[in-house]
């Protein structure tokens, strides 16, 4: 697999670096910023990228180890995305998509989704990214069971430690707690099952009798609030941000079974997994044998070169969402980008690329090495669990792999982990005591070979620091 190997044009530093880095600190309110250390530190800016790698202010050149924040699946700096985008903008850049009215990346994207995802799914309800996506599924989903004459279905079951985004109602379904801390969330909508968690299930318990757990947990769940209150159940496949947690085998197929035996929806977050992080365009149905009656993706989608979500449905469901409402209402729902034409003309040429240069075959055949030689540094003192599948992976930072007890917050065993790697030229994701490793999607063998070496060398000086300042 070839990477994309565009010559670095020198960057035109058309900047100060540090009056860049005090603009950005005293203006942009960054996303999940710790206050804790930003109004000292500030933020490194990326500002050139190229590849499987990216470069800061300064000219330090990493490579890329989370694909921007798992979306970047393409790899950067690729051309001819740029150019189509640049040819839709100035062709028609922008025009309304509401009621009577399309535009023509929309209408090919549709239908190329259609023919990607599983058979049933066969329509699109675009919004601007995973979060939208999520919020406006659950609206619709909401007016489905309105329309049936099922008012008071209206619970969406989710999962702890899940992650479906931030705007109001995405957060509410999140379930890691301290994405919430202080927020306020909509929990009269929401109900979190446990997550499956096969690093810290209970202890004796088999995989199966794990997974037979679970879906009792659902069945009895189900049983407590009547599932003529309930809506629908969400899930990522491989639950992400919580931890890159893969579920016992079978399980998504069985949870689906229940749901569809007490007609809940079964919604897919395919947010991350989708657009061949696994291996596949969607992973639901190829990986884990699921028809889920809606699947929602973004990030991969575009690969990240500009901002798109969208969300594939049912003919079931379109059946009734496509009903007219009489008395001359419309379905009045979707946003003033839901399917931009310079969005949507990035997602035609990313699945393009993904398509002719076959990097789904590309992350089967490197994902399970990038595996295998993760799990090559389980021998760390620090490192509990390697875990994830193909291009979604992690590791979980632990003060005792016996028993698994965590170190105290205060280490930022995490930060640490990601400092000491970025220091030698590798970025990687902390988020607490984990480390996330989701990379492009074309990475080869050597690259593979060259990130667990930096990796590697990142564990055993995180181990010394840790033990020099007393948490070992
Ligand atoms: C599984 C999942 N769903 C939804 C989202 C939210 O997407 P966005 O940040 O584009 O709103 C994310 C983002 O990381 C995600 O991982």
């Amino acid at each position: 697999m070839t990477t994309d190997t565009r010559p670095r044009t020198d960057a035109t530093q058309d900047y100060d670096p540090q009056t860049l880095w005090q603009k950005d600190k005293d203006h942009f309110i960054h996303p999940f910023t710790d206050f804790s250390v930003f109004h000292e530190q500030g933020c490194d800016l990326i500002t050139e990228s190229d590849g499987i790698y990216v470069e800061d202010s300064y000219g330090n050149r990493f490579i890329d180890g989370i694909a921007g924040l798992w979306c970047v699946n393409v790899g950067h700096g690729r051309a001819e995305i740029g150019q189509a985008m640049a040819e839709q903008a100035t062709r028609m850049a922008y025009f309304s998509t509401f009621n009577n009215l399309s535009n023509a990346p929309a209408a090919e994207l549709a239908a190329r989704l259609a023919e990607l995802a599983p058979a049933h799914l066969n329509h699109v309800f675009y919004s601007c990214g995973g979060s939208a996506a999520n919020d406006a599924t659950i609206r619709l989903v909401h007016y489905y069971f309105n329309r049936l004459g099922k008012p008071h279905k209206k619970r969406i079951l989710s999962r702890h430690n899940a992650y479906h985004g931030t705007t109001y109602l995405a957060a509410s379904l999140t379930g890691i707690a301290s994405n919430n801390w202080d927020f306020d969330t909509l929990d009269h909508l929401v109900t979190h099952l446990s997550e499956a968690n096969c690093y810290r299930r209970p202890e004796g318990m088999s995989e199966a009798d794990y997974c037979d757990h679970l879906v009792a947990e659902l069945e009895e769940t189900i049983a407590e609030i009547g599932a003529e209150n309930i809506a629908a159940f969400i899930a990522e496949p491989i639950m992400g941000a919580g931890g890159v947690l893969v579920a016992p085998a079978g399980y998504h197929a069985r949870m689906q079974a229940v749901c569809r035996a007490n007609q809940i929806l079964y919604i897919a977050d395919e947010v991350v997994t989708g657009f061949g992080r696994l291996g596949h365009f969607f992973a639901s149905e190829a990986v884990f044998d699921t028809q889920p009656d809606i699947i929602n993706c973004a990030k991969g989608l575009s690969s990240g070169y500009a901002p798109l979500g969208a969300t594939l449905i049912s003919d079931e469901l379109y059946e009734v969402l496509g009903t007219p409402q009489g008395k001359g209402g419309v379905l009045s729902t979707g946003f003033t980008y839901s399917g931009h034409p310079v969005s949507c003309a990035a997602a035609l040429k990313n699945i393009e690329i993904l398509e002719r240069e076959g990097i789904c075959a590309n992350v089967r055949e490197v994902g399970p090495y990038l595996e295998r030689k993760l799990k090559t540094l389980a021998h760390h003192e620090t490192v509990g669990d390697v875990r994830g599948s193909h291009f979604m992976l992690c590791l979980e930072n632990v003060a005792d792999k016996t028993t698994k007890e965590l170190l105290p917050v205060e280490a930022r065993v995490g930060d640490r982990v990601a400092a000491e790697a970025q220091k030698r030229g590798l970025i990687i994701r902390p988020v607490g005591h984990l480390n996330i490793v989701s990379p492009p999607l074309i990475w080869d063998r050597g690259v593979v070979d060259r990130v667990v070496t930096l990796l590697d060398e990142a564990l055993t000086a995180t181990t010394a620091s840790l033990r020099a300042d007393g948490y070992l």
